[in-house]
């Protein structure tokens, strides 16, 4: 990736960098995969950053949504409300409101307690909710732990074998309309296996469904498509084409249905980085630890999956190399971003890339030890400041 270096040299550090014309590509590379009943609401929990977002505003994308912030957020971005999705285990009473009064498309619903509140309140407020029931697919994906979510142990989704029931008990509730059904298995999957199995287990339940006369408008089948976060500069664009072309082979969607989607990462990740400066190498007895100024609270990832995040230092022209531990200025052990990681040698002033932070980045900041947050600064911006 090319960086306005001089540009970066006058901003405080660490900040988030986002390459919009990398993010344009990317949305396109997407739209250019969707067919007609085919709907992208893009995950928004991977970056609500608005610079961000008006992005794929503009590419005419719906918002999956996990909160009423993040409903609130994508109102405020410019998301027509009957492109919004809502999900989640724990919907407040206000955030469902929020939802009702908006007029979302749906929402994506885990559990029949959750179902009746929904129901109730929608009763409240003289409208008709619509719903698809997320359904715990009892997938494997594989990825991290922390990260999948669609086996039988995991807390999100209905239980498989009551799917049936609860269409059923849908009907008994006078607000509520069934419009579909919903799945997601997990993140930052690069098997495409994982997503094959998802479609055949759709399909056997739209099988047993149909024994019972059920036929529904939507089938969701999530996100989670990872990146390579190796070669971010190898592969700028997540392999769309497989993920798609896997649903398109192993998904049998019936007459007039909807597909809908929910990608995040893919969609964000690889347009984002991490600018943060060299505050000190330091010599240890064992290692060399180069000391930085952006720290856990600016990216949690490392610290919070083990997670991989390639570092370059986007200032030095030094040819030797030495190895060290990156670590954040916080006051925690696993404040670290990479251990025992070759690069040029290193030193006080130089800026260093943490490369593919557009998804999970800037949104999971914290003010932890009294930071301040992030700021975050677009290539459209800087390409034009004078
Ligand atoms: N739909 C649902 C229901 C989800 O739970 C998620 C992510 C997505 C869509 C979007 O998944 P994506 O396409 O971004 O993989 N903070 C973690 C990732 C947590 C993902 C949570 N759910 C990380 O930094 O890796």
């Amino acid at each position: 990736m090319k960086y306005p270096i001089d540009k970066f040299q006058s901003l405080r550090t660490p900040f988030y960098y986002y390459d919009t014309e990398l993010l344009d590509e990317t949305l396109q590379a997407v739209k250019a995969q969707l067919q007609p009943n085919w709907h992208m609401h893009y995950a928004v929990k991977a970056n609500t950053n608005p610079k961000v977002l008006r992005h794929i505003v503009e590419a005419g994308f719906g918002a999956d949504c996990v909160s009423g912030g993040e409903i609130q957020a994508c109102l405020d971005a410019g998301f027509p409300a009957n492109k919004i999705v809502f999900a989640g285990v724990g919907k407040s009473d206000w955030e469902i409101e929020l939802g009702l009064m908006a007029g979302i498309f749906c929402f994506n619903v885990e559990s029949v307690p959750e179902l009746e509140v929904i129901n109730e309140l929608a009763q409240q407020h003289g409208k008709i909710a619509p719903v698809a029931l997320r359904i715990n697919p009892n997938v494997g994906a594989h990825t991290h732990d922390n990260i999948s979510t669609g086996r039988a142990e995991d807390k999100f989704g209905i239980a498989w074998e009551s799917a049936y029931d609860v269409i059923e008990h849908c009907k008994q509730l006078s607000h509520i309309e069934c419009i579909g059904l919903h799945f997601h298995i997990g993140s930052q999957i690069l098997e495409m296996d994982d997503f094959a199995t998802l479609a055949l287990r759709i399909n056997e339940l739209q099988e047993m469904l149909e024994t019972y006369g059920i036929h529904l408008q939507n089938i969701n089948v999530g996100g989670g498509l990872g990146i390579d976060y190796e070669d971010p500069d190898g592969h700028p664009i997540a392999d769309f084409k497989s993920y798609f072309e896997t649903f398109r082979r192993y998904l049998q969607m019936r007459k007039g249905q909807q597909l809908h989607f929910e990608l995040g990462r893919a969609i964000v990740a690889q347009c984002g980085t991490l600018v943060s400066r060299v505050l000190y190498v330091k010599e240890a007895t064992l290692k060399k630890f180069t000391i930085i100024d952006a720290g856990m609270t600016d990216l949690i990832r490392p610290a919070l999956y083990d997670a991989y995040h390639r570092i370059e230092n986007i200032t030095s022209s030094e040819q030797s190399q030495n190895t060290y531990d990156v670590v954040g200025p916080i006051c925690e052990s696993s404040d670290v971003f990479v251990r025992n990681y070759t690069m040029p040698t290193t030193r006080r002033g130089d800026l260093l890339a943490i490369r593919s932070t557009g998804a999970y980045g800037e949104i999971m900041a914290s003010q932890y030890n009294c930071r301040t947050l992030p700021a975050s600064y677009t290539s459209q911006e800087l390409c034009c400041q004078e």
